[in-house]
């Protein structure tokens, strides 16, 4: 692992320009190997959850959480990598002029996360075969959310698999969407938003809204490693009717709202509002305890 060979400007330059920023490789063959082995090594301890992706309308493939005690390489990639990520991350606020700011370091931003109920370990390991892809998607998991999120290729494209892009979209306020398609090499990781960035136009910088996903795996065995910043209250992510349903028990729901729709926070509601209660039937099915409208 080589983070201080890890140009820091030409990363925020090309998340700039492009919405993504190829970093490495960091992790060795080995490593990339080692990790992957973990992916079906029977130690279910390391996983807190498996998600089939087809079950809940995702896609095709699947992935699994990491649980705390997360494994180290992961854990000191997380630190060391929110550092410098935390320093673009307040510029883009700062630009976009949202009041949030982050810690220059992770502790106290997971501290943050944990206080609102946000407890649960987002780090993932993620496994398609020929056929499967993943729909275009944002990592939301609760209130608080890290804008700026790595994925590590730990398959060797051409040799492992073919096919299964990550891709990259851009929702520009009344203009056409732009897709970015990005090519990784094994050990490498991808630096890209979680949900949305800011863009200079020609009027001044405005906001896209950001989606990612991988294209279809077209052979062989694709790996990844996924690391997000922010810790989850819930493993549903953001869906595309615009709320995240995050948990419900008993006649309680608490909703957070999308960030398209400009809402932010989180509210309880005893009787769901309606966009929940489709959300509700939507995500119907999934093998999680929901509330039943
Ligand atoms: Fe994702």
């Amino acid at each position: 692992m080589h983070l201080e060979a890890i140009d820091w400007t030409q990363v925020s330059t090309d998340l700039d320009a492009y919405g993504a920023a190829v970093i490495g490789p960091l992790l060795s063959t080995q490593q990339c190997g080692d990790l992957v082995r973990l992916y079906d090594s029977g130690d279910e301890n390391l996983f807190r959850n498996r998600v089939v992706m087809s079950r809940h309308g995702y896609g095709r493939g699947e992935y699994k959480y990491f649980a705390y005690p997360l494994p180290e390489i992961i854990s000191e990639l997380r630190t060391k990598l929110y550092e410098p990520l935390s320093a673009i991350a307040n510029d883009w606020n700062d630009v976009l002029k949202i009041d949030t700011r982050y810690p220059s370091t992770h502790r106290p931003f997971l501290d943050r996360c944990h206080q609102a109920g946000q407890t649960r370990a987002t780090p993932l390991l993620l496994q398609y075969v020929a056929g499967d892809f993943n729909c275009l998607h944002q990592d939301l998991y609760g209130e608080h959310a890290f804008p700026l999120q790595i994925a590590f290729l730990l398959s060797a494209p051409d040799r492992d698999f073919r096919g299964g892009e990550l891709v990259l979209t851009e929702q520009r306020p009344r203009m056409q969407s732009r897709a970015e398609v990005v090519h990784v090499n094994q050990g490498q990781g991808v630096i890209f938003p979680v949900h949305h960035r800011p863009v200079q136009g020609a009027r001044g910088i405005y906001r896209v809204t950001m989606r990612h996903g991988v294209s279809r795996l077209r052979s062989g065995t694709r790996h990844t490693l996924g690391i997000i910043f922010h810790d989850s209250q819930s493993d549903i992510p953001q869906m595309d009717f615009g709320w995240t349903l995050l948990h419900a028990a008993d006649d309680e729901c608490i909703a957070v709202g999308s960030v398209d729709q400009g809402f932010s926070g989180s509210g309880k509601h005893s009787e769901p509002p309606r966009h929940l209660k489709s959300a509700a039937n939507a995500i119907r099915g999934a093998d999680l305890p929901l509330w039943n409208p």
